[in-house]
């Protein structure tokens, strides 16, 4: 049995539910002859109350990063893990990360090390539905045409609530609450998850180097209940939808809101749920649906990128 020693930045909605999952698949390590040993999860307050599997060190300091085999990256934000990541990078060692903001906006200094196959990033778009294993292998075989996506599981829950006749407010309260939305929420209502998620998307099918400052973004803050009324009214209901199309010689990315047909399969995919519209010359219309957001189902793709580091599986590669 060999040891990976791994190290967590995080310990909130998706940290905690990283480290039960771990736990609780410990048979599916030991098929592979592997221990996971957990070094520390980084923390900003280390008295506050958390579910984690007993004996965890929670700790206000990153000293444990030295020893490990792997970092789980599960903190948000851009400047703080870029700086906690980059000398951990630096050293060759990989990286399992869920933070599409700090993967769209930091891009240039990350890709050397993502076309390394040193970064693991499944659960950053659509959490556990996987959409980035499928772009980084056998997609591209295909021609990319078009993409179109609901990506961002907290604007979706709250105009669906809005559907149902409960105010703007309400509902984002609630989508906090269950853990889906950003810290500040601005970054969901805003359409700027969305976007970072486009961004991270794009590199897999239109361009490596798609840059996230090229997305056109408006967010859900200006629809009215009114809106979401009158579509439902017409047999429509309002999306904020992701579009990556080719544009001339280059390509055109947007995020914006949209009316679809009740009948559309990013509105069919179900009230909570993201999905993915995917068109590639050879390959076909493609669609994936499923969870979006929540601790569980991203600790899911996350330990299936660990799991996957373990097997020898390169990280996710964009294109060249
Ligand atoms: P939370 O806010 O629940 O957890 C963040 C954790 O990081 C907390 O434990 C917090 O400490 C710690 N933290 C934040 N900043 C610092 C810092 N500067 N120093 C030390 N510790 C810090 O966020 P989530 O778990 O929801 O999200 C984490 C990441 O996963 C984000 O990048 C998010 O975009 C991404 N993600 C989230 C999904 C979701 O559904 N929630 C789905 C897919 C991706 P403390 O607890 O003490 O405040
Ligand atoms: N805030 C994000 C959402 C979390 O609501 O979709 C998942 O990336």
């Amino acid at each position: 049995m060999r040891t990976m020693t791994v190290g967590v930045l995080g310990g909130g909605t998706v940290g905690q539910n990283v480290l039960r999952l771990i736990e609780r698949r410990k048979s599916v390590f030991d098929d592979l002859g592997v221990q996971i040993e957990v070094a520390g999860v980084l923390v900003r307050d280390v008295h506050k109350a958390r579910d984690l599997p007993a004996g965890t060190r929670v700790t206000g300091t990153c000293d444990f990063l030295q020893e490990c085999g792997v970092v789980i990256e599960a903190l948000g934000g851009i400047e703080a893990p870029l700086e906690l990541l980059r000398p951990y990078l630096k050293s060759g060692r990989p990286v399992i990360t869920a933070n599409k903001a700090l993967l769209a906006e930091r891009w240039d200094e990350l890709r050397p090390y993502a076309l390394g196959g040193k970064l693991y990033y499944e659960a950053s778009v659509m959490a556990g539905t996987p959409v980035i294993g499928p772009m980084s292998t056998v997609l591209r075989a295909s021609t990319f045409t078009r993409l179109q996506a609901v990506l961002n599981g907290t604007c979706n829950f709250v105009l669906t609530q809005m559907e149902a006749g409960r105010d703007y407010a309400s509902a984002l309260a609630e989508a906090q609450a269950l853990g889906y939305a950003e810290d500040p929420p601005t970054l969901d209502v805003g359409g700027f998850d969305t976007a970072h998620k486009l961004a991270v998307l794009a590199r897999f099918c239109a361009d490596g180097a798609f840059p996230y400052e090229a997305i056109e973004i408006e967010g859900i803050e200006g629809v009215t209940l009114a809106d979401v009324q009158a579509a439902q009214a017409a047999g429509e209901r309002i999306k904020l939808v992701a579009e990556l199309s080719r544009e001339g010689e280059g390509w055109r990315a947007r995020v914006a809101p949209q009316r679809l047909p009740d009948t559309h399969p990013l509105c069919t995919a179900g009230a909570s749920r993201n999905a993915l519209v995917y068109e590639g010359e050879e390959c076909g219309p493609l669609i994936f649906a499923g969870g979006g957001a929540g601790g569980l189902v991203t600790a899911s793709a996350m330990v299936g990128d660990l799991l996957d580091l373990l097997i020898g599986f390169p990280g996710h590669v964009p294109l060249h």
